[in-house]
């Protein structure tokens, strides 16, 4: 799976919406428990939603674990009524997904709104991991080699050599979100390859190097191995199987044996 010994695989829990606030304290403390002693060679990071980040980071510290925000809003400030900024989140968290595409089509973002929030977390000293991917109708379409291009480029915009080592990309085919369809290993990498070139192109193979490109979309505990064991694929975004504490070790496991 590693490219280059810079890159430590990722394992990241989104948990969605999926739960009471109680539920995501209790799944803070079980996973607290289910992963007492896991060493630290790999990161892990989980995202409950806004009221729930403060609690589960006071659970969650002095553990393996980090905390992001699932989404914050692409302004600092100004009347955004139910927004979140990154100024209010940044006490909270080290991480938060950017343009996830549940986000994506909740608050009609567009590549460049994607682009301003990546780089504006980044300045506030938070890991952007920021989702790209193809439509069903795209990927059908033989499209998602321009999707991803496009939402790269822009990406890449306004990028600076220092960031890259912050930022996280993950490739989620849109279709493979939540529906158990996956897309073939090998097809994944090499959509994660061109997502390092891209950036290569922009900065030089050295600095690419240092970027983490990790898939998203239906993993579970027993098809993540087929996306590890692919070259330059530094990990996962998990979303449904992140609320299972033990599925999640598995899933965990399964990354860090493939780092070795
Ligand atoms: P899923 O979600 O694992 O439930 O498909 C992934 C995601 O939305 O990041």
């Amino acid at each position: 799976m590693l490219a280059s010994m810079e890159r430590l695989p990722l394992v990241i829990g989104n948990w969605k919406m999926e739960l009471s606030h109680r539920g995501q304290l209790e799944l803070a403390r079980s996973l607290k428990q289910v992963f007492k002693g896991f060493s630290r060679d790999i990161e892990l990071v989980v995202c409950p939603s806004y009221p729930a980040l403060a609690p589960v980071a006071d659970l969650l510290k002095r553990t393996a674990f980090s905390v992001g925000a699932q989404h914050v809003h692409w302004a600092e400030r100004g009347a955004w009524t139910g927004a979140v900024s990154l100024s209010q989140i940044s006490p909270f968290v080290q991480w938060s997904l950017v343009g996830h595409s549940e986000q994506r089509a909740l608050s009609r973002l567009t590549d460049e709104q994607v682009q301003v929030t990546a780089h504006l977390a980044l300045q506030h000293g938070l890991f952007p991991v920021v989702c790209i991917g193809e439509t069903r109708e795209e990927y059908d379409a033989d499209r998602t080699v321009e999707k991803v291009t496009a939402q790269m480029q822009s990406l890449l915009q306004k990028a600076s050599r220092a960031s890259l080592a912050k930022l996280v990309v993950a490739y989620e085919p849109i279709w493979a979100i939540g529906t158990g369809e996956l897309p073939d290993p090998g097809d994944a990498a090499s959509v994660m390859l061109l997502i390092r070139k891209l950036a290569a192109e922009r900065f030089g193979n050295d600095v690419a190097e240092r970027m983490r490109v990790i898939y998203g979309g239906s993993v579970k505990a027993r098809n993540v191995a087929a996306y590890v064991a692919e070259p330059g694929v530094d990990g996962v975004l998990v979303g449904g199987a992140s609320v299972h504490p033990r599925e999640f070790l598995d899933i965990a496991r399964l990354v860090q044996e493939a780092g070795r």
